[in-house]
């Protein structure tokens, strides 16, 4: 295995996960959120697509403005036009991108593949005359020719590329192939290599995982997995199981995961689902009897990470499944102290009435 110590996050919450659809944040409430991302220690910060729109570009000047800690990196295509607006937003960092599968190029861009390389090249060479530091993407990297994809990685490399990024556009890719090709891609260049995996088939975290394995030192996430159509690998998932799982390190400061997780969901109205991982609801919830005795004895039996780790605390619930140890603590948390008599009352009551749906 070649994996790295520290591993980078990159949070692309305010770009990927703003295209999320009927989510649109003011620059405002896009600073407010960025703030938090600052404390609770991403590497990186995309702070939107300065071209997109006045508001884009106010966000990303505002956000730039605020000489947060982490870096803040805004987007663009490798045109001009894009790479001039990220100029005038500020930021020193630029995410810039070109799509290299022949689908995109022959129906989308109508290009042929060694246009796309000169304008690749043109776009990093632009940025890099201007001082910004070039992380560049291959859109549909995962569905593009690899000989014809590490061709484009090493021009842009020549052309001063700071980093690469592989992107998994429409997240088809599996663990052991996305290895696979990370290893490819790294054999081509000598500049460091992130990965953004989309989570179309629900393999977003476990393909950034096994990137990272691989060799890839920065992973694309984020905040509760929002983005386009079924999101983005998430930020809570991807940090929680390099530490817990895989022994890495990031910057992240785990006890602000959940706190994050709720100011992002209520600024872009985005609900996080009860059994998401790390930040719902239910994720450090017991109900059944089996559970909460085997939690109040011993929380590792049913809880592989302390609540709060992330943030969090134990919930006890009660309900059909319930035993009179978990009734117990929960009605102990409400203040009462039943005697032996009243409480096998209540736990058959509590029966009772779940079985009534
Ligand atoms: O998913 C994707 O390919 C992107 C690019 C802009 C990198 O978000
Ligand atoms: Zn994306």
């Amino acid at each position: 295995m070649t994996l790295n110590e520290q591993i980078e996050i990159f949070d692309t919450t305010l770009r990927d996960g703003e295209q999320t659809p009927g989510v649109s944040l003011t620059p405002q409430e896009k600073l407010e959120i960025a703030r938090q991302l600052d404390r609770l220690g991403v590497d990186a910060i995309e702070a939107g697509f300065p071209i997109a729109s006045q508001g884009e570009l106010e966000a990303v000047k505002l956000i730039v403005r605020e000489g947060l800690k982490s870096e803040v990196y805004a987007l663009a295509r490798v045109s001009k036009n894009d790479i001039d607006a990220v100029i005038s937003s500020g930021a020193s960092n630029i995410h810039l991108f070109i799509a290299t599968s022949d689908l995109h190029l022959t129906y989308k861009l109508k290009l042929i593949r060694e246009q796309a390389i000169e304008r690749a090249v043109n776009g990093v060479e632009y940025a890099k005359a201007h001082g910004l530091k070039v992380e560049f993407s291959a859109e549909d990297a995962t569905r593009s020719d690899i000989e014809y994809l590490n061709k484009v990685y090493k021009s842009v490399v020549d052309a001063g590329a700071d980093r690469i990024d592989i992107p998994d556009t429409v997240g088809i890719m599996t663990p052991a192939k996305f290895s696979n090709l990370v290893k490819e891609v790294r054999k081509a260049v000598n500049v460091p290599v992130s990965v953004h995996c989309h989570n179309d088939f629900g393999l977003a975290v476990a393909n950034s995982l096994a990137a990272v394995e691989a060799g890839a030192t920065r992973i694309h996430v984020t905040v509760n997995g929002i983005g386009e159509r079924a999101g983005n690998a998430a930020l809570e998932e991807v940090v929680m199981a390099l530490q817990c799982l895989y022994n890495r390190r990031t910057r992240v400061n785990t006890r602000l995961i959940y706190e994050t997780s709720k100011i992002v969901s209520q600024l872009t109205g985005v609900m996080v689902q009860p059994n998401k991982a790390i930040v719902g609801e239910n994720a450090f919830a017991h109900e059944s009897g089996i559970h909460t005795h085997g939690i109040l004895s011993m929380p590792l039996t049913y809880e592989p990470i302390n609540p709060e780790i992330v943030g969090r605390k134990r919930m006890i619930q009660a309900g059909k499944h319930a035993g009179t140890h978990g009734i117990l603590a929960k009605l102990q948390d409400m203040g009462w102290q039943p005697t032996e008599e009243q409480l096998k009352e209540i736990t058959a009551k509590v029966k009772e009435l779940g079985d009534k749906g």
